[in-house]
């Protein structure tokens, strides 16, 4: 399967993504086509190099020994501007120039600090994303945000810089441990609900079949996942307006985020951020409450948590919302599904009624 995401602007803006296309044994030469007379250099994450280097390289993938290969030991904690110094500087070592290109191998963090290491390498150089991680197959790669964390905040110092390829292998995801797993399957569910309701009938049907990674409905769920990003970013590159549906039940699992100080993690949070938005929607008489019993019964079929613990307090979050809400300068627009694969928003919204559902969704522990 093969998209392409054609940006505003010129043709040479066009992004394209392969969804098993081409073999790892095919992908040099891919490459090669597609870059011409530019030298590769790869940014890999070393841990996926570790587990990956002897199969690929078996390939014809670049050695180490190639000196256009560089490891990066991806985290969060290393999503700064000082990783992104430390491997510019290890590319004008190796001689990278502005005839050069970039190749980012690993999962969302890899791909967000490569890409945006690509948007102002010598003022630019293009770029190319293999996703290894669910969470980065079926979202981060796709849509051209990069950026780095800054310690006031996530993502605050970033650029918008399409990669000219996004090349996705499923069977990267053989090796991803099961919580990494879990994690991306809360942004697969939110890509379902907000606007492939055949996508979410393939998860319910065959939750066992993506737990076991077989390849075929792996395919079937990045290819959809994929579809359903580029879609909206295409109508909506810098997140003006429509952007904003990708959002959905992201308003209230930022919020739990930052008020646990990050313990509880993205895709957990996500999930209570959906059922959060859903139960919103079914008490405001936009949506069936059968539809929100079938997104509850989906998270905990992948073990993603469904109510809210106690310590993030309905005020707390409604702070958190309510600050965020200042950042952005304006109103607070929330997303709520109105069935399974459709989604609107709602800019009404009276801060007592989402206080009632994050009431009722609280837990004790
Ligand atoms: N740019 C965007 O639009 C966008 C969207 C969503 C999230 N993000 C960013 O993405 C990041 C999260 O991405 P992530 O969850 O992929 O994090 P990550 O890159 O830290 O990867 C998660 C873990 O999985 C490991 N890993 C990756 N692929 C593997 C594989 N095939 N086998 C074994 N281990 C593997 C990594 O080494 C890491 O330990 C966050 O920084 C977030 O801000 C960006
Ligand atoms: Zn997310």
């Amino acid at each position: 399967m093969k998209l392409t995401i054609n940006l505003p602007g010129t043709p040479s803006r066009a992004s394209e993504v392969l969804i098993g296309e081409g073999t790892p044994a095919e992908l040099p030469a891919m490459l090669a086509g597609r870059l011409g007379s530019r030298a590769a250099y790869w940014i890999w994450d070393e841990r996926v190099w570790e587990l990956w280097h002897e199969r690929v390289e078996g390939y014809g993938w670049p050695p180490m020994e190639s000196g256009r290969l560089i490891l990066f030991p991806a985290s969060e904690m290393n999503k700064r501007l000082n990783s992104l110094e430390n491997l510019a500087q290890q590319m004008v070592r190796l001689g990278a120039d502005r005839q050069s290109a970039l190749v980012a191998v690993g999962g969302g963090v890899t791909g967000d600090v490569v890409g945006f290491l690509a948007s102002i390498y010598m003022r630019g150089i293009p770029h190319l994303q293999i996703p290894t991680s669910l969470l980065a197959q079926v979202d981060s790669s796709i849509g051209g945000k990069t950026g780095v964390d800054l310690p006031e905040g996530k993502n605050l110092l970033g650029s918008f810089h399409q990669p000219q390829t996004i090349w996705m292998y499923p069977q990267f995801l053989e090796t991803l441990p099961p919580e990494e797993f879990r994690q991306g399957m809360a942004e697969v569910i939110k890509s379902a609900m907000l606007g492939d309701r055949a996508l979410w009938e393939d998860l319910e049907k065959h939750t066992e079949a993506i737990k076991r990674r077989e390849g075929d409905v792996l395919l079937r769920v990045i290819g959809a996942s994929c579809a359903i990003k580029a879609g909206v970013v295409e109508a909506d590159e810098r997140e003006s307006g429509y952007r904003m549906v990708l959002n959905l039940g992201h308003t209230v699992g930022h919020a739990v985020e930052k008020v646990s100080d990050y313990q509880v993690r993205h895709g957990d949070a996500v999930a209570m951020g959906l059922v959060t938005a859903a139960n919103l929607a079914a008490r405001l008489g936009k949506l069936a409450y059968d539809d929100v019993s079938r997104l509850e019964k989906l998270c905990i079929a992948w073990d993603l948590p469904v109510r809210i613990p106690g310590p993030c307090s309905p005020e707390s979050l409604l702070a958190a919302i309510q600050s965020d809400k200042k950042r952005m300068r304006g109103t607070l627009h929330f997303v709520l599904p109105v069935k399974i694969g459709e989604v609107m928003v709602y800019d009404r919204l009276d801060p007592e009624e989402l206080k009632q559902v994050l009431l009722a969704l609280r837990t004790e522990a």
